[in-house]
């Protein structure tokens, strides 16, 4: 048997200091970005997750979004070297939470650069973003570690206004994608079908897959919409605050596949 454990981390009452990129700052009510957080943290649980929870570190803004520390497949875990500096203590608390469900854990390296954020994986393709957070050294860090697993990892150019590739591009079920094509050109996926973001939204493409439903942000309604039509099961989760924080769905969680 085996189980998804999701390793989350709680809200910094300093949320509101987080790095933001691409969006305006506008006031974040810690508290309720806390009541979202427990919802989305019982979507996780009713979607069958088990929780780790890794260490507070209520003195960083963005450390909430434990995505961006590591990358994890079933045979290893890879930990970030986040691309903002204010970032990078974060990672070491989440190496410490993978060290009970990963025997090989390894860490990039200066120069490179990684956020988690830029990592899509679909079975035995990886692909990562070259963000403002991400770099190509990074990159060929990721193939020297991965390649000898059977994993192909390829370098994804983005669109301007895009933080991570993760924000341009999700799976939403196994041979469909939910893209931005503003952001990512779906030339890079030839395997899979895609589901276009609504022009009105253009952050909308954030989702989070787990087993056959997609926890997604009721932010974003016309591209909910388009989901629905396509007969994907979705629940449904207010996620305001996170996304004032540039945050999304699958920045919040690092899953984790183990055999029981
Ligand atoms: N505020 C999310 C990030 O920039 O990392």
């Amino acid at each position: 048997m085996s189980k998804l454990v999701a390793i989350v981390r709680t809200i910094s009452p300093r949320m509101e200091k987080c790095e933001l990129t691409h969006l305006d700052r506008q006031p974040i009510d810690v508290a309720l970005a806390e009541k979202q957080h427990e919802e989305y943290l019982d979507a996780l649980r009713r979607l069958g997750c088990e929780l780790e929870h890794a260490m507070e570190m209520p003195f960083h803004p963005d450390s909430v979004f434990v995505e961006d520390c590591a990358v994890v497949v079933d045979e290893l875990a890879i930990i970030a070297r986040p691309g903002a500096e204010s970032r990078r203590e974060e990672v070491y608390s989440i190496a410490e939470a993978l060290e009970q469900f990963r025997e090989k854990i390894y860490y990039i390296e200066s120069p490179g650069l990684l956020d988690g954020g830029d990592v899509l994986r679909i079975g035995k393709q990886i692909w990562v973003g070259l963000s403002g957070r991400t770099n190509a050294d990074a990159v060929l860090q990721m193939q020297s570690i991965l390649k000898p697993y059977g994993y192909s990892v390829d370098a994804v150019r983005m669109g301007e206004g895009c933080l991570h590739l993760k924000s341009a591009v999700t799976q939403v079920a196994d041979d469909l994608l939910l893209l931005n094509p503003d952001w990512v050109h779906p030339d890079y996926f030839p395997d899979f079908d895609i589901i276009e973001t609504d022009p009105d939204e253009p952050g909308a493409a954030n989702a989070l897959l787990i087993g056959d439903t997609v926890i997604y942000p009721d932010d974003y309604p016309f591209t909910a919409l388009l989901l629905a039509e396509e007969g994907i099961e979705l629940l449904l989760v207010d996620n305001s605050e996170v996304i004032k924080a540039e945050g999304g769905v699958t920045c919040c969680c690092v899953l984790v596949g183990v055999e029981d």
